[in-house]
């Protein structure tokens, strides 16, 4: 029996408004699939949509046209209101840039996850993600009391909290060191197999990518970007 998919995407083409007039097209994808429970690494050149990508999996933004199916759901059907309700159900996110909020300790930055998805507090669950992240001590420091590196790490355990069925990870190791890095991924993998949660990771680097068993680089699905290379020739 072959896996269920999780992911579909279709024909999705998406461009922004550039600031001297006209549009630049950043993705012309036909076609992108994960697995239920795949586990899937994106690689890719700065600027080259990587981020625009995930931003319309998880419904923050909408396509210029096509699909994007995650199980059930068409995502491009919803209205912004439906949108966050599939976001809270199905969807754990690492921001870049984390968007922790400042007003509220480390554990209740992980416990704000939980309560968008479902309402439940599971503390017990809170505090076993901080101490898997390595930040069991630093549960009631808030994120301006945490280093950079710290704060990407409260960011994962927030994302996992919920139990989503597919985790979308921009460059999660970007602010750690090598050692803590492999900890990292090793903890975003390890919980998303034993939690049958589909993964799709964006990394700069090797290390981090040579680990998995699939490797797009956005190039290689990207017809937008295969235009404007051809465009400069
Ligand atoms: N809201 C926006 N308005 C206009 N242009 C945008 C907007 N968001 C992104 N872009 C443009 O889309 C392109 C892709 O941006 P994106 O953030 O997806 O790149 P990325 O692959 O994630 O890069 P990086 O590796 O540096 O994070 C860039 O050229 C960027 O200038
Ligand atoms: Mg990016």
């Amino acid at each position: 029996m072959s896996t269920p998919a999780l992911l579909n995407i279709r024909a999705v083409k998406k461009s922004f408004a550039q600031p001297g007039g006209g549009r630049l097209p950043v993705l012309d994808v036909p076609q992108f699939d994960i697995a239920a429970g795949e586990q899937a690494v994106l690689i890719g050149r700065s600027g080259g949509g990587k981020t625009t990508l995930l931003h319309l999996i998880a419904g923050l933004t909408t396509p210029d046209e096509g699909s994007i199916r995650v199980g059930d759901i068409e995502l491009t059907e919803l209205s912004e209101a439906g949108r966050d309700r599939y976001r809270a159900s199905m969807l754990g996110y690492v921001f870049q840039t984390f968007n922790l909020l400042s007003g509220f300790t480390a554990l209740e930055n992980v416990r704000l996850g939980m309560s968008f998805a479902s309402g439940r507090h599971d503390l017990a669950r809170a505090h076993e993600l901080l101490d898997r992240v390595g930040l069991a001590d630093r549960a009631d420091y808030r994120p301006s009391q945490l280093s950079v590196g710290q704060q990407q790490r409260v960011a994962i355990a927030r994302a996992l909290s919920s139990k989503p069925r597919l985790l979308l990870a921009d460059e999660p190791t970007a602010n750690v060191d090598p050692a803590s890095q492999q900890q990292v991924i090793d903890l975003i993998r390890e919980t998303c197999r034993d939690e049958q949660i589909g993964l799709l990771l964006v990394t700069h680097t090797m290390d981090v990518a040579d680990q998995f068993d699939r490797v797009e680089n956005l190039a290689d699905i990207n017809l937008a970007f295969k235009a404007a290379a051809g465009a400069t020739h």
